[in-house]
């Protein structure tokens, strides 16, 4: 049996990797900190597909949530196959704007539980010779902007030199990079969103599908769809001076993603 643990798992992102991973009969671990949300997902995904759900109430940013998950990713009884480090939340507000404070919680959850749980899941892992991690980064990471971008650039970059350290050891990580996915993420963040365009929204079930995909063709970075992938390219070509222009602009207008 395969066993997924994922954080952030009772809303948008986490919540359609944990609909797919279940429908696909893994068990499942899911991470959050309202518990009666969990629990309510938990259910609902035992009876729609007849897998074992657990819930484990954690909060990220803090040192004890982060070891409670560690703890069970490290639980040689218990080996876990699958993780996807999801867990995440935007801070409304140009720099200076937003708290130092709530600019180094961002960093604790984006970077330091996701630089905690990957060593403790894939250290198990290696042991067994196989096993997956995904990162949710962002598009957000290619371009100049903010402590959102430079912390999902700091995921793609983290997921990218682990992945060639493990490499051959039958242990794969995986960046994921959506642009913009409706979810609850831009609501949370207290960020209008009514200003981004129809065609620029990606549907949260294809962004998983695409990055289930990705994985089985071994990419290390998957970025959903093609109008996304243009972007990238674009700010790979573009001189990022003149990209933090444009891209802050956009960001002043929808808020960071
Ligand atoms: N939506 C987008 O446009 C977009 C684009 C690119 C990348 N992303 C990335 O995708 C990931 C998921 O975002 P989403 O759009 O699915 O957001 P979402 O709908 O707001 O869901 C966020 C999830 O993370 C959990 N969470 C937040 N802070 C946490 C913490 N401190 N500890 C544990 N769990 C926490 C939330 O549950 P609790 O509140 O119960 O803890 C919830 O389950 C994030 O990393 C985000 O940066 C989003």
């Amino acid at each position: 049996m395969t066993t997924s643990v994922i954080t952030g798992a009772t809303a948008g992102i986490g919540a359609a990797f944990a609909r797919r991973l279940a429908g696909e009969g893994h068990e499942l671990v899911l991470v959050a900190r309202d518990t009666k949300r969990l629990e309510e997902h938990a259910q609902e995904l035992r009876q729609r597909y007849g897998v074992q759900v657990q819930v484990l109430t954690a909060d990220l940013s803090t040192d004890e949530g982060i070891a409670a998950v560690e703890s069970r990713l490290a639980d040689r009884a218990k080996p876990v196959d699958v993780l996807v480090n999801n867990a995440g939340f935007g801070n409304r507000g140009t720099f200076l704007n937003v708290p130092v404070d709530d600019e180094l919680t961002m960093l604790k959850v984006h970077c330091e539980a996701v630089l905690r749980l990957t060593y403790a899941a894939t250290a198990a892992m290696r042991e067994r010779g196989r096993g997956f991690v995904i990162n949710v980064a962002s598009v957000a990471a290619f371009l100049p902007r903010g402590t959102y971008a430079a912390s999902k650039a700091w995921v793609v970059r983290f997921t990218q030199g682990a992945s060639r350290e493990l490499a051959g050891s039958g242990v794969r990580l995986m960046a994921l990079c959506p642009g913009f996915v409706r979810t609850e993420f831009h609501q949370r963040a207290g960020m209008d969103a009514s200003g981004i365009p129809d065609w620029a929204w990606l549907d949260v079930d294809k962004v998983v599908a695409a990055a289930i995909r990705d994985l089985a063709c071994g990419r290390v970075v998957s970025v959903p769809d093609l109008r996304y992938k243009a972007v990238v390219g674009l700010a790979k070509l573009t001189p990022s001076a003149l990209f933090a222009r444009v891209s802050t602009k956009a960001g002043r207008r929808f808020g960071p993603r």
